[in-house]
């Protein structure tokens, strides 16, 4: 299949430096495994050193020194500054930022306690905000410029129930990517975000579709294309557009959910679910309706 394959040349990333939040798991790692093939350095920082140690453990036989690990809390302003003076001391310069870190889970609103909604705003909406302004006031000093891609969803835009406080939150990154995709560009600085529908991750799927949901709710079902995402069609789009390659894509949002969020809009999208063999009798009724009386 041609879209679980690399899609950008060999080293066409070579001398590049990228952070990637979240980099230890699911689908930060899986776009810091191929930034590193695509020939990059790549700093990888979450909470658990567990994490950061066994991913830096996998790719370090095939990758060297280009992969290394900082422990960091994106809630914690000083930790992020910690990450950017440790990877431009390590590499010199640093090129792009992937704010992937997030946290989430499904829940009935009411149910949730304001403290439900302070974890994850600050995790994801507040987090992104701190690492963007760390990276930008060093690009701005550098005189550099370099490109941000957050990692947002499709219901950042149509928000969602049962996942309320991620969803404001996404909603807040789109709002932080377009802001300064304008505010910035003249210091050289390109903001984006990818929208993803799901794409199937240890993360996600033990918070979103926990067992026993399976009985009411069949994600597939949902899906146009009628399957997840591969990780590898998510990596080549992220390595694209923290690459030179996309110098000029500022300030988008670009879905990737395999028509996913349209379907769900769409009136009677939902007409797929009649059997094709009831069509000719339908037809008959509806060609048969001459007047209104
Ligand atoms: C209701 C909950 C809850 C739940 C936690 N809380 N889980 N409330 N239902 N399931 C409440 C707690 O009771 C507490 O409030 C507050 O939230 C903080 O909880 P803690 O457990 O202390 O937080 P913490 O240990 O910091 O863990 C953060 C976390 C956890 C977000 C809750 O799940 C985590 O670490 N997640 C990181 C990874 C992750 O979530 N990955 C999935 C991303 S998937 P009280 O009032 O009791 O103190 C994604 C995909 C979107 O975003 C789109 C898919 C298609
Ligand atoms: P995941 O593996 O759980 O990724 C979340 C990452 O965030 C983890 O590596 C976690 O590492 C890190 N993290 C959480 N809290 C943090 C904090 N306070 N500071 C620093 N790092 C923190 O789930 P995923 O599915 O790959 O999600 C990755 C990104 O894609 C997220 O932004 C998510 O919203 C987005 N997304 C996913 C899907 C999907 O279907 N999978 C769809 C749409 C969007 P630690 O635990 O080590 O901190």
């Amino acid at each position: 299949m041609i879209h679980q394959q690399g899609m950008l040349r060999d080293d066409a990333l070579k001398g590049k430096v990228y952070i990637v939040t979240g980099g230890a798991t699911g689908l930060g790692k899986s776009i810091t495994k191929y930034l590193l093939e695509l020939g990059a350095c790549v700093m990888i920082c979450s909470r658990k050193e567990e994490n950061l140690s066994a991913t830096h453990a996998e790719f370090q036989p095939q990758h060297g020194d280009r992969i290394a690990y900082q422990v960091c809390d994106v809630r914690d302003f000083l930790n992020i500054e910690k990450v950017i003076q440790v990877t431009h001391e390590r590499w010199g310069s640093i090129h792009g930022l992937l704010n992937g870190a997030a946290g989430n889970f499904i829940s009935p609103t009411e149910r949730l306690s304001h403290k439900a909604f302070d974890v994850i705003i600050d995790i994801v909406l507040k987090g992104t905000v701190y690492f963007t302004q760390a990276i930008g006031a060093y690009w701005i000093k550098q005189g550099t410029g370099g490109a941000v891609l957050n990692i947002v969803t499709t219901y950042a835009s149509t928000g969602s129930g049962f996942v309320v406080p991620s969803a404001v939150s996404k909603a807040g990154i789109v709002a932080l990517t377009r802001s300064l995709a304008v505010e910035w560009a003249k210091y050289g600085i390109r903001m984006n975000a990818i929208a993803p529908g799901p794409f199937p991750t240890e993360g996600a799927w033990t918070r979103l579709f926990p067992e026993g949901t399976e009985k009411y709710v069949d994600p597939i079902k949902r899906i146009p294309l009628q399957r997840f995402g591969h990780h590898q069609e998510l990596a080549n789009l992220a390595a694209y557009l923290l690459s030179d390659y996309s110098a000029y894509v500022n300030g988008d949002v670009i879905t990737i959910d395999g028509g996913e969020w349209l379907k769900g809009a769409g009136e009677f999208s939902h007409l797929d679910e009649i059997p094709p063999a009831m069509w000719d009798e339908l037809e008959k009724k509806v060609r048969g309706k001459k007047s209104n009386s």
